[in-house]
């Protein structure tokens, strides 16, 4: 583990001028079945990126088995439920070993094998990481789709993976909701040719309807199953899974990750990132439906042996003082959450803090979007008693692990700062023209000009819009849709997308996909959404819609706009403001400027740059008056 700055010097000095050399020492702590036969091949222009050629592995050998001998009886897992009153459940590797080889022998019952594609679709429970791992011990590639997502979202994944089966629960239970898991899945199911079975876990025990032949229960399923299963080996390369993010046009990508080189830096940069130390009580608050929760709540823990808390519920229920008295009842030592919660539960005031005792914490972290001074203040004062460093970590679902970030109480912090990158990250900041802008004091668009292990590898299906999404903008190089600043102490600052895609509370929206869905709408013609600055959710949605025919009453059009949001993609992509508008500001081959339209919605309405190329400027007064 790095211990000092000197050392953190040292490391990135090595790490930049021999890569090979450095990635090899550190694989040399995992279980290979065989070794590589070369350590990396690679070039940005094809793109091709491949870690560790021709080794051999099961990734949950490494996460698992590795662990038995010195700790089986340290608990992997302690799942705390939504309902404070239900008691929580703890799980040790031991016992989760047991598990995802038992219910690796259920996959392999229902004809999953190597290379198949398993969606899950579950809330946050012990049985989804059990799920992923017995997918990831089979060789099949998992795909997790965020049991928030809509029926249609969730069938649109299904096919265009074209899974075989579906794992998912009877419900979840979110705050005083109850949400009927399973009937989404059977909607979505309708239209999913390639489903041949469906398991499903009970949780909330609400009636269900089983199709014969096709849907099984979990704990029937698991009766009887033997509880050895021999880790199936896969190559380096050989996928690990498939994690769908929005993307600026389009529909939602893909994201595939390999084995080995995802293995390898998500346990090294959660080990170092964290400081993790043996005995720390985890805790990381993301969904494992997102990057996070794979990385950081599953494999980069339980990768380096670490006791975990799985949280099933919300930081408001049944009181915004829930996340504290979690953390003060399992003296939770690393906390690891977003921008979106902290200004969520600092708007809530302290008297939720502070009946806690906190002194436990001697990490946290944050991420998934820019945290403001504010936000990164009151989480340093009052959670942190301005005595524990704060990571603030910056990543992305294809760069499949924390890339710029500081190491906690190592490197040194700063406010609204990532910091420094991680051993192995190349950064550059890149202007429009594609030159690199290698000073101090400089701001642009941010790059990796060399592969990390960890970094996608392709989009499933779509090698090429792969490669146009992400390395065609500049030569040879990955570019991450992000604007950054590099400032005088040679401190990475990341200012927000550049491209079209919003993050509404830390998740990740793209445009096209909520503009489909409101366009469904009979009364309308056409539609541009933008982002503005949100207090809590740190964006929100603005939508300017051109309506067409008589619409008798906006407030139920608004509703009814919102309702085919919800069907299309699912609640967390609900359009904060509507405005019904004649025209939109579009350039003369038809391109919407939304760069207008978001000052125009963030209540700027001064200097909307070069706008010669606008075909009619009075559009853009007309949206103005109507607004104010
Ligand atoms: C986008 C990636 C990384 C896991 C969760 C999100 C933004 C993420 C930070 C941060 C500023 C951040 C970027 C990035 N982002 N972390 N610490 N500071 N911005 O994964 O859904 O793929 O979103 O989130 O804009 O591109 P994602």
């Amino acid at each position: 583990m790095i211990s000092n700055f000197n050392d953190y010097l040292k490391k990135y000095k090595e790490s930049v001028e021999s890569p090979e050399k450095f990635w090899s020492n550190y694989a040399e702590n995992f279980k290979w079945e065989k070794k590589w036969d070369d350590i990396l091949e690679w070039d940005f222009r094809v793109p091709k990126v491949e870690w560790f050629r021709n080794s051999k592995l099961n990734i949950t050998t490494n996460c698992l088995d590795r662990h038995l001998k010195k700790h089986s009886k340290k608990i992997a897992y302690k799942w705390i439920p939504n309902d404070p009153k239900e008691d929580s459940i703890s799980i040790t590797f031991e016992q989760l070993h047991v598990e995802v080889c038992k219910f690796s022998n259920v996959l392999t019952k229902n004809g999953v094998k190597k290379g198949d594609r398993v969606c899950i679709y579950m809330p946050m429970l012990i049985e989804l990481t059990i799920a992923v791992l017995a997918c990831a011990r089979v060789g099949a590639i998992h795909s997790v789709v965020f049991a928030g997502f809509s029926a249609q979202a969730l069938s649109e994944r299904i096919n265009d993976a074209t899974c075989k089966l579906i794992i998912t629960t009877d419900g979840s239970y979110r705050g005083d909701k109850e949400i009927k898991l399973k009937e989404i899945c059977d909607e979505a199911l309708e239209n999913t040719p390639t489903i041949k079975s469906c398991i499903v876990y009970k949780r909330t025990g609400s009636e269900v309807k089983m199709r014969n032949g096709r849907d099984k229960w979990w704990h029937e399923e698991m009766k009887g199953t033997t509880n050895i299963f021999e880790p199936i080996v896969v190559d380096a390369e050989d996928p690990l899974f498939i994690l769908y993010t929005s993307g600026s046009t389009g529909k939602p990508k893909g994201i595939q990750h390999s084995t080995a080189g995802y293995m390898i830096y998500t346990s090294f940069s959660f080990k170092n990132v964290f400081q993790y130390e043996e005995d720390d009580i985890y805790w990381c608050t993301a969904d494992i439906g997102w990057i996070t929760g794979h990385s950081y709540i599953i494999y980069g823990p339980l990768l380096n042996g670490a006791s975990s808390i799985l949280f099933e519920g919300i930081p408001s229920y049944p009181d915004f003082g829930r996340f504290w008295k979690i953390v003060e009842e399992n003296k939770v030592n690393i906390f690891y959450t977003a921008p979106t919660a902290i200004r969520a539960l600092e708007a809530k005031g302290l008297r939720y803090v502070k009946p806690y005792d906190l002194s436990s914490l001697k990490v946290l972290g944050t991420v998934g979007e820019p945290i403001n001074e504010d936000a990164w203040n009151w989480y340093n004062e009052n959670i942190g008693e301005k005595d524990i460093p704060i990571v603030d970590t910056w990543w992305q679902t294809e760069t499949g692990g924390i890339m710029i970030s500081n190491l906690a109480g190592v490197t040194p912090s700063k406010a609204t700062f990532a910091t420094l990158p991680l051993p192995g990250i190349q950064p550059c900041i890149m202007d429009n023209d594609g030159n690199e802008l290698n000073n101090l004091n400089v701001e642009g668009k941010l790059c990796i000009k060399f592969p990390w292990p960890s970094m996608a590898r392709t989009i499933y299906g779509d090698h090429k819009r792969f490669k146009d999404t992400y390395f065609s903008t500049f030569e040879n190089m990955y570019f991450t849709g992000d604007g950054c600043i590099r400032d005088n102490e040679g401190m990475y600052r990341i200012t927000g997308r550049v491209d079209d895609v919003i993050i509404v509370s830390g998740h990740n929206l793209g445009t096209a996909e909520i503009e489909s869905a409101i366009d469904e709408h009979p009364n309308v013609c056409e539609t541009a959404i933008v982002g503005y600055p949100h207090k809590i959710k740190g964006n929100a949605i603005y939508a300017f819609v051109i309506t067409q025919g008589d619409i008798k009453n906006e407030i139920n059009t608004r509703a009814e706009i919102n309702n085919l949001i919800v069907k299309n993609v699912g609640p967390i992509a609900k359009v904060e403001k509507i405005q019904f508008v004649k025209g939109l500001p579009k350039t003369r081959s038809g391109k919407i400027m939304r760069r207008i339209l978001r000052k125009i919605a963030s209540n700027d309405f001064s200097n909307f740059g070069d706008t010669s190329t606008l075909l009619d400027p009075n559009v853009v007064e007309e949206i103005i008056k109507e607004k104010i």
